[in-house]
Order: C-alpha cells, then sequence, then structure tokens
C-alpha cells in the first residue's frame, strides 16, 4: 500500500488532495503545526495527522521517515514571524526534498504557483522560483506543479470576494482589473495530481495547471456580483497607490492587503504553453460558470 505524506495536506488543496488519497486506498500522512487535539476520528481511518513544523529539521524527517511519496503544499501569501516566504517557499521546499532524498521517498512532488519567477516582481513568486531551483538540486527527479488560481467550496477567492462584495458599497480593482487568471477546480488539480502519481514519466518534470478558459481579474469579479446579485461599485486603483495602501496596511496582523499582494497582480497567471498541462496527463478542467454558482449561491437558495 502506498504511503503518502502530505505537508500543507491540512490547508485548501491539501484537504481535498488527503480525503481523495485515503478513498483511493492510500496510506496518508498530514504534516500539520496544529494536528487536532481532540480525537476526532478520521473519516477515513487510513488518514493520520502528525505536528510538523517545515521550518523545524527533526519534525520533517519524522514526518517523512517511512514515506513511499511526499507531496509539499506548504505556502503562504503574507509574511508573520519566522513565516517569511523564503524560509517556507525556498528553505522549508528544500529541507522537504532533501530529507525526502536521504529517507529514501521514490516520488516527490512540490507545489509551486504560475507566476513563479526569478525576476518576478512579488517576492512570493520569486521565492517559489527559488524553491522549485532548491527541489530539483535535493531532489532531481521532483515533479513541481505550477497552479493558477485553485477554486472549490470552500476557496479562499470566490467566497472572500462574494463576502466582501456581499458587505462592502464598493470594491477595488487594483491596477484596473486587468490581471489575467486561469482559474482551475480544486477536483480537477485533485485529479491532476493522480494522474502525476500514476505516471511515471511525470518524473523531473513541470506542470502547469489551469482550467478550460482565461479571465481578467475584473472579469471574475463581475461574475462573483453577478452570480450572487449583488452591485457594489468596482473602483480602479493603480498598482502605485494599492502598493502604497498594502505598505500601510501590512503592518497590522491579519492585514487584508500587503504590498507583495498587490506585486503578486502585477504578473499573469495562466499557462504558458512551454510546460505540459492537465490535458496532457487526461484531465479535461471544467469551466467556473458550471461550479462556482454551486456553492455561492447556496445560502440563497437555501
Ligand atoms: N489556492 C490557490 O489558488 C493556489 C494557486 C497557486 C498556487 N497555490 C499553492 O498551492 C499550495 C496550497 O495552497 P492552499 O490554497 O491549499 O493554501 P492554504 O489553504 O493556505 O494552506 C497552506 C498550508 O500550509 C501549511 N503551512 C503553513 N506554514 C507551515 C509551516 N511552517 N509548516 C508546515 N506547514 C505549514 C498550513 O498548515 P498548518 O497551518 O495546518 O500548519 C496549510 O496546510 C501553496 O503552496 C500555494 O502557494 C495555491
Amino acid at each position: 500500500m502506498t504511503q503518502v505524506t502530505v505537508f500543507g495536506g491540512s490547508g485548501f488543496i491539501g484537504r481535498h488532495l488527503v480525503e481523495h488519497l485515503g478513498r483511493a486506498g492510500a496510506s496518508v500522512r498530514v504534516a500539520t503545526r496544529h494536528p487536532p487535539q481532540t480525537a476526532e476520528p478520521s473519516r477515513l481511518a487510513r488518514i493520520q495527522q502528525v505536528e510538523a513544523d517545515i521550518l523545524d529539521d527533526e519534525a520533517v524527517q519524522a514526518a517523512i521517515r517511512g514515506a513511499d511519496t511526499v507531496i509539499n503544499l506548504v505556502g503562504i501569501l503574507s509574511q508573520a514571524h519566522r513565516q517569511t516566504f523564503t524560509a517556507l517557499h525556498e528553505a522549508g521546499a528544500r529541507r522537504v526534498a532533501a530529507s525526502a532524498k536521504h529517507l529514501g521517498v521514490k516520488q516527490l512532488i512540490y507545489v509551486s504557483a504560475l507566476g513563479a519567477g526569478r525576476t518576478a516582481p512579488a517576492l512570493a513568486d520569486r521565492s517559489k522560483a527559488a524553491g522549485e531551483v532548491a527541489v530539483r538540486t535535493a531532489f532531481p527527479d521532483a515533479t513541481i506543479i505550477r497552479p493558477s488560481l485553485v477554486y472549490g467550496s470552500d476557496d479562499h477567492f470566490f467566497n472572500g470576494f462574494a463576502a466582501r462584495a456581499r458587505r462592502l458599497p464598493a470594491l477595488p480593482l487594483i491596477g484596473g482589473g486587468q490581471t489575467r487568471f486561469q482559474p482551475v477546480y480544486v477536483e480537477d488539480v485533485v485529479a491532476g495530481f493522480t494522474a502525476i502519481l500514476a505516471t511515471p514519466a511525470s518524473r523531473g518534470k513541470i506542470y502547469e495547471f489551469g482550467g478550460p478558459r482565461v479571465y481578467t481579474f475584473k472579469e471574475l469579479l463581475e461574475f462573483v456580483c453577478a452570480t450572487i446579485r449583488v452591485r457594489p461599485l468596482l473602483v480602479p486603483v493603480p498598482f502605485w497607490a494599492a502598493e502604497l495602501l498594502g505598505g500601510l496596511l501590512q503592518v497590522f496582523p491579519g492585514a487584508p492587503l500587503t504590498r507583495d499582494q498587490v506585486r503578486l497582480l502585477r504578473t499573469d497567471k495562466v499557462v504558458s504553453s512551454f510546460e505540459p498541462t492537465l490535458a496532457d496527463i487526461g484531465v479535461e478542467a471544467r469551466a467556473l460558470e458550471t461550479v462556482v454558482p454551486e456553492y455561492l449561491t447556496v445560502h440563497q437558495r437555501g
């Protein structure tokens, strides 16, 4: 039976992936900083929660020992204390990859992001690019996945903007809302992981995961508002002004916007055509119009 360790298995994408792997018969170890304290019986007995901070060598090794497959989904969108982009996306990714190699793991998947690049405006994207290099150096056969914006019933993006659109009279369109995304459904992402795990030829490759269509940020926000039938004012805000605001807000814990998040919007998050995609591993990505209204309007219908 396959033994899989999933770092970041408690997060949005991780929860869907772990559930699927467990159902498919794998034995899954979810490595998280905060394993549930109460003995919440795992819905699937094969799913085990272990405490591991990716910043801690020993905890990382203990979480990996005995696994034949390791998946690293750890990522952040804003920094706090020791939780820096460099510490998690680069050094943490290197630690997982080096430990996996040392402990004889057969397959490693590192989840990066579309937009990752050595010269990207956002440190989050530059640190993901550095993480890709670090992983490749420590574990040359690792598979790297770069998703675009990922959505699903418990996503951060569509649920977050729907909540704001219901509450606020106006929403900002940073950079005029012209950043392009290729949103991809979390279950299609999970199907992509499954296909990669089952395909030895995927080792050592980079995959770019996007949905069937490209949308601007403004189009996505208009889609959310039309779906939940609200009409807040969409106000264009130039990048420089949003960066200024993000720089002021980010001193507060849990700030709604940081300067680096604004910089993330300076580059498009669409597949490049240089790397294989979901279609190359047999996954037909669903259109968001067939999925998102199902969960954004659930309480309106109820
Ligand atoms: N969601 C998207 O649209 C999207 C798009 C492109 C790329 N990605 C990438 O995909 C990955 C997963 O994204 P997501 O949306 O599922 O993120 P998420 O919901 O924010 O989950 C992040 C995960 O990282 C873990 N984590 C954070 N700091 C950690 C640390 N020091 N040690 C161990 N674990 C730590 C968290 O676990 P605990 O808090 O339980 O420890 C959590 O499980 C990330 O790398 C992200 O950059 C996501």
